[in-house]
C-alpha cells in the first residue's frame, strides 16, 4: 500500500521533475533533489534518452558537427587576425580542445579594460548557443569600424568566448559529457561539500576553472536551451528550500539580467517569469553550478541564459535565434563599459599601482584591482547612492560616496601607507625618489631624537609624490574618458 502510495507520488511529481530538469536541472542533484529514488530516475531517463538521441541526430543537420566547429573558429582566426587571437583553454575527456576565441583591439595584452566571456554547449543537447556564439564573433568582425557598437566592444572590453565547453556530449547527443557527468554540478559548492575532491573533477570543468587564475573576468554568460529567461545567483540555498535566495549583488544581477531579456525580441514578455529574469534558487536550487561559483570565487558576475524554450531546434530556426538574441548579447557585453564604477588604485608614496580591493559598503563582495595596471571594473545598478571602499593592507582604506546614474563613472584612488604609533611608515616597499641607501637613513633616524624632523620630510616627499601621482592619474582619466561621457573622480 505505502509502496503503491508513493509510486502515485512518483508519477504526480514525474511531471514537475521532469519540467524541471529540462534547462538546468539534473541527474547529479538526486542527492538534493529528495524525493527521486536515482534508480527509477536513471532507468526512466535512460527510455527518454534512447528516443531523444535519434530526433536529436535528426535535428543535428544543418548544425556544425565538432569539427565544422573547429574548421570555423580556425577560420574566423584568420579571417580576423588583428583583432582575435584563438587558444585551447584545455581537453574534453575525448581529446578534443576547448578552443576560445579571443576579440579585442589588442587580443592576448593586458590592458585597463574589463573581460567578459560567453560559454556555450555546457549541456551537450543545448547546442543553440554554440551556433549563436560563432555568429556573434563573426558579426563584431564584420561590424568592427562600421557599427558602434561593435567598436565599443572590440575597442574596450576583452571578450573570449568558447563556444563548446562540452564537446563529447555534443557529439553523444546528451547533457552530460563523455562520463556522462553534468558539467553544470561539477563546480564546488558553497553550500555543500559535494565536488570538494579535485581529482574527481571532470577536465572540461577543471579547464574552465584554471582559466578564471589565469584572466581575470568581470562578467560573463553561459547559454542554455529549454527555457526563455536571463537566471542569476544564487542558484542554490542552503537549506535546499525552493525560495528567492537573494546574493550580496541583487540589484546588480537583476539589473545585467534584465539588460540581456529587455534587449532580447520576446524574453521579457514572459508570462512565466517576470521580466524574463529568475533568481536561480526560485526557479529551482541547484547545487555545484558554474554560475554561483564564478561570483565566489572569482568576482565574476555570471549569467545563465535560457535562451530557447526548445533545446534542439531545426537549425533553420538559427538564423531567428540570432536575431532574437543578437542586442542582447552585445548590450551584455557593452554594459561593462557603459555602466558600473571603474578606476585604478596608486599608493601616494610613489604612485605604484596596488592591487587592492574594492568594496561597496552594505555590499558583502569584493572585486580586485589587477596586478599589472591596479584598474577595476565594478559592475553595480545605475541610478542608486554607493559608498565605494579601496583597501589594501598596509595602507590606510580610503572610501567615497558616488551618485552612479546611468552612466559609467571613473572613480580612482590614491592609498596612503599606514603610518605607525611611533612614526614609522609601514610596508613602504617604493624608493620614489629616494635611492634605498637614503632611505635606510631616514629611517634609522626616525626613532631618534629628531623624528620629528624626519617626519616633516617624510610628509613633503609624500606631498611631492602626491602632486607627480596627480597629472599621472589625470592622463589616466582622459584615455577612459575617451570611451564615453563620464564623470571622474580621484580619491
Ligand atoms: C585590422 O585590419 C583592418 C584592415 O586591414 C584595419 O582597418 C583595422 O584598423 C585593423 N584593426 C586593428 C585593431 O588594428
Ligand atoms: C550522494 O549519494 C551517494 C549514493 O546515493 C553517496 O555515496 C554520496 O555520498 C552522496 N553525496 C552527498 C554529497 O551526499
Ligand atoms: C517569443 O517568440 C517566439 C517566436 O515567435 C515564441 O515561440 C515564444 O512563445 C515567444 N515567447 C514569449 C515569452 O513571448
Ligand atoms: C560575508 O560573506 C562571507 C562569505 O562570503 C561570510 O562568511 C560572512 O559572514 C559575510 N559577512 C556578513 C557581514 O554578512
Ligand atoms: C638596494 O639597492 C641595491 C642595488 O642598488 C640592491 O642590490 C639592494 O637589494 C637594495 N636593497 C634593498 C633593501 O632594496
Ligand atoms: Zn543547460
Amino acid at each position: 500500500m505505502k509502496f503503491l502510495f508513493s509510486l502515485l507520488f512518483l508519477s504526480l511529481n514525474f511531471s514537475s521533475f521532469f519540467y524541471y530538469t529540462i534547462a538546468r536541472g539534473g541527474e547529479r542533484s538526486s542527492n538534493y533533489s529528495g524525493f527521486m529514488s536515482s534508480s527509477y530516475l536513471g532507468s526512466a531517463r535512460h527510455l527518454f534518452e534512447e528516443n531523444h538521441f535519434q530526433k536529436l541526430d535528426k535535428l543535428a543537420h544543418g548544425y556544425m558537427t565538432n569539427y565544422d566547429l573547429e574548421k570555423a573558429i580556425t577560420a574566423f582566426g584568420r579571417r580576423c587576425a588583428n583583432i582575435s587571437r584563438i587558444y585551447s583553454i584545455g581537453k574534453s575527456v575525448e581529446g578534443v580542445p576547448l578552443w576560445v576565441m579571443e576579440i579585442s583591439d589588442k587580443p592576448g595584452e593586458e590592458e585597463v579594460e574589463p573581460a567578459f566571456k560567453f560559454i556555450g554547449n555546457v549541456h551537450g543537447d543545448e547546442p543553440v548557443g554554440r551556433e549563436l556564439l560563432l555568429l556573434l564573433a563573426n558579426w563584431l568582425c564584420d561590424n568592427y569600424k562600421k557599427d558602434s557598437l561593435a567598436t565599443l566592444i572590440i575597442d574596450n572590453v576583452h571578450l573570449h568566448i568558447l563556444p563548446s565547453m562540452n564537446p563529447d556530449g555534443f557529439s553523444l547527443r546528451r547533457r552530460g559529457n563523455a562520463n556522462n557527468i553534468d558539467l553544470n554540478r561539477d563546480f564546488p559548492d558553497q553550500f555543500f561539500p559535494m565536488n570538494d575532491n579535485l581529482d574527481s573533477r571532470q577536465p572540461e570543468t577543471k579547464a574552465v576553472m584554471s582559466w578564471l587564475k589565469r584572466i581575470r573576468f568581470t562578467a560573463s554568460a553561459s547559454l542554455h536551451g529549454g527555457a526563455l529567461v536571463a537566471n542569476y545567483p544564487w542558484d542554490g540555498t542552503q537549506d535546499k528550500r525552493k525560495i528567492y535566495y537573494a546574493c550580496p549583488d541583487d540589484d546588480t544581477f537583476r539589473f545585467m539580467a534584465s539588460v540581456y531579456s529587455r534587449s532580447h525580441y520576446n524574453m521579457s514578455l514572459s508570462e512565466e517569469f517576470q521580466g524574463g529574469i529568475t533568481n536561480g534558487a526560485s526557479w529551482y536550487p541547484i547545487y555545484g553550478g558554474m554560475q554561483d561559483w564564478n561570483y565566489i570565487h572569482a568576482g565574476c558576475f555570471e549569467l545563465t541564459l535560457e535562451i530557447s524554450d526548445n533545446k534542439w531546434p531545426a537549425a533553420n530556426e538559427l538564423p531567428t535565434l540570432w536575431e532574437f538574441n543578437k542586442m542582447s548579447m552585445l548590450n551584455l557585453v557593452a554594459s561593462l563599459v557603459k555602466t558600473g564604477i571603474h578606476g585604478k588604485i596608486f599608493s601616494s608614496d610613489c604612485g605604484r599601482p596596488l592591487h587592492a580591493s574594492v568594496a561597496i559598503k552594505g555590499i558583502n563582495s569584493t572585486i580586485k584591482a589587477s596586478h599589472a595596471f591596479a584598474d577595476y571594473h565594478r559592475m553595480l545598478a545605475p541610478g542608486q547612492r554607493y559608498e565605494v571602499i579601496a583597501t589594501m593592507p598596509g595602507y590606510k582604506s580610503k572610501n567615497t560616496c558616488v551618485l552612479l546614474g546611468e552612466e559609467a563613472m571613473t572613480v580612482d584612488f590614491i592609498l596612503d601607507p599606514e603610518i605607525a604609533s611611533n612614526g614609522n611608515l609601514l610596508k613602504s616597499g617604493c624608493d620614489c625618489s629616494l635611492n634605498n641607501k637614503s632611505r635606510f637613513k631616514l629611517v634609522e633616524f626616525l626613532p631618534g631624537p629628531h623624528w620629528e624632523v624626519s617626519l616633516i620630510l617624510v610628509s613633503i616627499l609624500v606631498f611631492l609624490c602626491f602632486l607627480f601621482k596627480r597629472r599621472v592619474i589625470f592622463n589616466h582619466s582622459k584615455q577612459r574618458q575617451l570611451v564615453g561621457p563620464k564623470r571622474s573622480v580621484v580619491i
